[in-house]
């Protein structure tokens, strides 16, 4: 058992540290306060490969393994969250799925360009009365007579990267009466410029505040049968596998974002002086420094072993549900707790806008919640470990 990184994997973070420190810490504090979508580093980060990492040259990515695409999604989301989601939503929600189960006209059509960069995609399964409960979904994708589309009706919710995507996966009933009823549900890429598509009420967040985020409105939209993907009666699985995917992203994100508030945290203890001497000398800051560093190692196997299990998984098709939501529990809940005794130990100065840190403990929140709860983790993990339901 080898835990160290090879040196391609050290050079690939290393590349995606020097690209993040040069190309975005600059902004990075600008689009928080802002909450303006950062168009240029995005193009930046599609010409680098990021925004494709684990996409085969043949449909526009770079073609690299799962620890790859982890160790630049965490160096980003170190310097800043927002960037780290929207390249964890393009890789993982929208590249994955079509990868995984879509023909070859439908990876030449969506991937080739949203891998390369060139333009955006989304993933949308929220909708306004289903976030936790994914199966209840009220989008409906009605065939038409002649069988060659589908007219769909229905709100999505939380689209991240719904107002800049050119191409959004979505989840609709093809048949309404299927028991259960998430055996109804089917998967279509949706063009964002066609006749029947509306963006509706972007969202402001607390946090990843430069990554945009918003409602989507399909009103007679129609989709050609040949945008599904997958059978008809099996999106919600398709949607299941590739939040799988999707978490082992949001883990990195979350790992990155621990780093940084550390890191803040440990360059603090040693400047900042109280009682006549460095606050890093008290024993008190000592304990929340150590159990922050172990955490975060805590965190790190676990999602370098989620991005593992992950690789295998393209050789044995075995899932990899458990690592993952182990990996994305325990780094979303490190990285909130890591930023709130960043704040902690950064006192007033943590608690201002002037120093990083308050971005960090805002943007953690959302590693919590988003592509499955704390909760939802904790229930997936505990069914597949007892059998239980
Ligand atoms: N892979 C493949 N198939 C899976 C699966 C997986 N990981 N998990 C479940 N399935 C299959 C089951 O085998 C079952 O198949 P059958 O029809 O053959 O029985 C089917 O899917 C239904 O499974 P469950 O009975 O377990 O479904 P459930 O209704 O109990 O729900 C759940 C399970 C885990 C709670 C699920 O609803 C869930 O993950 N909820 C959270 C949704 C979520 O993460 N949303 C985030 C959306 S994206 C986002 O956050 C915004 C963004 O853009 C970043």
């Amino acid at each position: 058992m080898n835990l160290s990184l090879s040196d391609e994997h050290r050079m690939i973070r290393d590349m995606a540290r020097s690209f993040a420190q040069k190309e975005i810490a600059p902004i990075a504090a600008r689009c928080d306060e802002t909450g303006e979508f950062p168009y240029q580093t995005v193009e930046k980060m599609g010409q680098q490969g990021f925004m494709g990492i684990e996409v085969p040259e043949a449909y526009g990515g770079v073609g690299m393994d799962t620890l790859s695409y982890v160790l630049a999604v965490e160096e980003i989301s170190k310097v800043d969250a927002s960037h780290g989601v929207i390249m964890s939503v393009n890789n993982s929600l929208f590249c994955y799925g079509l990868l995984h189960h879509g023909t070859e006209e439908q990876k030449q059509e969506y991937v080739t360009p949203v891998a390369s960069g060139a333009v955006v995609g989304a993933y949308a399964l929220t909708e306004p009365q289903s976030g936790s409960d994914a199966g209840n979904i009220r989008m409906t994708a009605v065939r038409s007579a002649d069988g060659s589309h589908y007219v769909l009706n229905g709100t999505k919710s939380w689209v991240t990267s719904g107002p800049v995507a050119r191409y959004i996966v979505v989840f609709a009933q093809t048949d309404s009466d299927a028991s259960p009823r998430h055996r109804g549900v089917s998967e279509d890429t949706a063009a964002t410029e066609r006749a029947g598509f509306s963006q509706g009420k972007v969202e402001p967040k607390l946090g990843i505040r430069a990554s945009a985020t918003c409602e989507v409105h399909l009103e007679d939209y129609v989709c050609p049968v040949g945008s599904r993907l997958g059978a008809e009666g099996e999106g919600f699985k398709i949607a299941m596998g590739v939040l799988d995917a999707g978490r082992i992203g949001i883990a990195a994100q979350a790992l990155g974002i621990a780093e940084a508030a550390y890191e803040a945290s440990l360059q603090y203890a040693r400047d900042r002086e109280a009682f006549g001497q460095q606050i890093g000398q008290f024993q008190m800051i000592q304990q929340k420094l150590a159990d922050m560093k172990c955490r975060i190692e805590a965190s790190r196997l676990l999602v370098y072993q989620a991005a593992l299990a992950k690789e295998e998984a393209k050789t044995t098709g075995r899932r990899y549900t458990l690592e993952s939501s182990m990996a994305k529990l325990y780094a979303s809940e490190t990285a909130m707790w890591v930023a709130t005794e960043a704040i902690q130990i950064h006192g007033g100065m943590g608690y201002s806008k002037e120093l990083p840190v308050e971005r960090y403990f805002r943007d953690a929140k959302v590693t919590e919640i988003y592509e499955g709860t704390s909760e939802i983790q904790r229930m997936v993990i505990a069914r597949l470990e007892t059998g239980l339901r």
